[in-house]
């Protein structure tokens, strides 16, 4: 296979947290990203939506700063979800930005902006494509129940697609500055008719962006082993520590949703909690995660008041708190997680994080880390937080025995006022 190169994640495992953006033409049904798949949409029936869309309230200086505020330091963007139409100006199609009413580039502006804020770029593009004449019908495609399907797919040339793929591939990599992340979507070479690295010429696409790009990161979705700078499981958060085959960590990020849907939708209503958003984030860096947490504007170009609230949240949790997330990762193996709490940990300070998702009555014993900790604190605040080595208080002889070697934090009542507190505790 050759070699396909690595790309710098270093900057990556650090800063942790990232916003995806899925934005496209179907923000105008607001019925879900794949509704062409679901309701089974074909191009011509498809077209009132691209000679209306006009996002007149599209500011991404807005965007941006919503994400920077909610302590997200990258950003994903859908330049062409699978239904084929481009947020950027291509010199290899009419089906884009640029032909519609609103006639801007788009991603150029967005690119701008996030980039203003001080965040990186990131793009997804999709693999998939159910507008384009070549791509041939598979299971996926809102023909696949058309009654010539047989007869429609032989004048489909993936070989076409592919070179198309390449050619707009090349295209975002070389128009729009820097880009950190490419990111790819998505294959399925069991499915009937599905697609994979062949049909992609995925290895070759690879050695393309490397010589462009050659530090840039690559997901793991175009079927190709050896390619994938980073694991990529959605809507699941892995509660151990992610291994390749050999029992070696890797470099992984979970993509998420606020709500059912990555494109906006309007009447879907499973939205997580704000406190459920932020458990995430811990949950994924406590694992050596990072979150790509999605939002998905509206056709007339904001971010609604469901998602803002939720990044609002983000964003005052993390102005105090993310000292446990920047830098961190898994804590050491020795230091088991107490009840209903999550560590992570800076190798760098030799700080370690304990954070608290339910607050628990005056106390939490730490195992293993008696006689190990020189000091502690919360996080938000900076104000001490007493401990006890082997359960040495005043009312020693009433407590109950606690293990060998732990330490007790003394807590106070209430809980304090911030979603998920951090107890910060510096190692000797
Ligand atoms: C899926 C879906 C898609 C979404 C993506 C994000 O593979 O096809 O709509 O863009 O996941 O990870």
């Amino acid at each position: 296979m050759g070699n396909l190169g690595k790309g710098d994640t270093k900057w990556f495992t650090h800063d942790r947290f990232g916003m995806f953006i899925h934005w496209g033409l179907y923000s105008m049904p607001g019925r879900h990203e794949w509704i062409r798949h679901y309701e089974q949409i074909s191009n011509e029936d498809y077209e009132k939506y691209f000679e209306r869309f006009n996002p007149d309230l599209f500011n991404p200086k807005e965007w941006a700063r919503a994400a920077a505020d909610a302590g997200m330091k990258y950003v994903v963007f859908t330049t062409k979800h699978h239904e084929g139409f481009c947020m950027f100006d291509s010199k290899y199609t009419d089906y884009k930005i640029t032909n519609t009413v609103c006639g801007r580039d788009l991603l150029r502006e967005v690119v701008d902006a996030f980039r203003a804020e001080g965040l990186r770029i990131g793009l997804y593009h999709s693999l998939i494509d159910w507008h384009h004449p070549d791509f041939p019908i598979d299971d996926l495609h809102p023909l696949r129940n058309h009654p010539d399907r047989k007869k429609l797919n032989k004048t489909r040339d993936i070989a076409k697609y592919r070179t198309y793929l390449h050619n707009q591939t090349r295209e975002i990599l070389t128009n729009y500055g820097d880009i950190d992340i490419i990111w790819f979507d998505f294959s399925y070479p069991k499915a009937a008719d599905g697609k994979g690295h062949k049909d992609w010429g995925s290895e070759k696409l690879v050695k393309m962006i490397r010589s462009i790009r050659p530090n840039i990161i690559i997901d793991n979705r175009l079927d190709l082993p050896g390619s994938g700078d980073i694991i990529t499981p959605e809507q699941n958060t892995p509660d151990y520590e992610v291994t390749d085959d050999k029992g070696k960590p890797v470099v992984w990020e979970g993509c998420q949703t606020l709500s059912g849907s990555w494109g906006y939708h309007r009447d879907e209503l499973t939205w997580k909690s704000e406190k459920q958003c932020i458990d995430m984030l811990v949950n994924h860096v406590s694992r050596n995660g990072n979150l790509l947490m999605n939002v998905g504007p509206t056709s007339r170009g904001y971010i609604d008041d469901r998602a803002l609230s939720r990044l609002q949240a983000y964003g005052r949790w993390m102005k105090y708190n993310s000292r446990s997330i920047y830098g961190c990762g898994i804590a050491p193996k020795e230091f088991p997680e107490p009840r209903d709490s999550r560590y992570t940990y800076n190798p760098e300070t030799k700080r370690l994080y304990l954070h608290i998702m339910n607050w628990p009555f005056k106390h939490i014993n730490l195992l293993n880390l008696g006689g190990k900790v020189a000091y502690a604190q919360f996080l938000h605040d900076g104000s001490e937080v007493k401990m006890r080595e082997n359960g040495g208080g005043v009312h020693s002889s009433l407590d109950c025995a606690t293990p060998n070697q732990a330490l007790t934090l003394e807590l106070p009542v209430v809980k304090p006022n911030t979603e998920v507190p951090v107890i910060e505790l510096f190692l000797k």
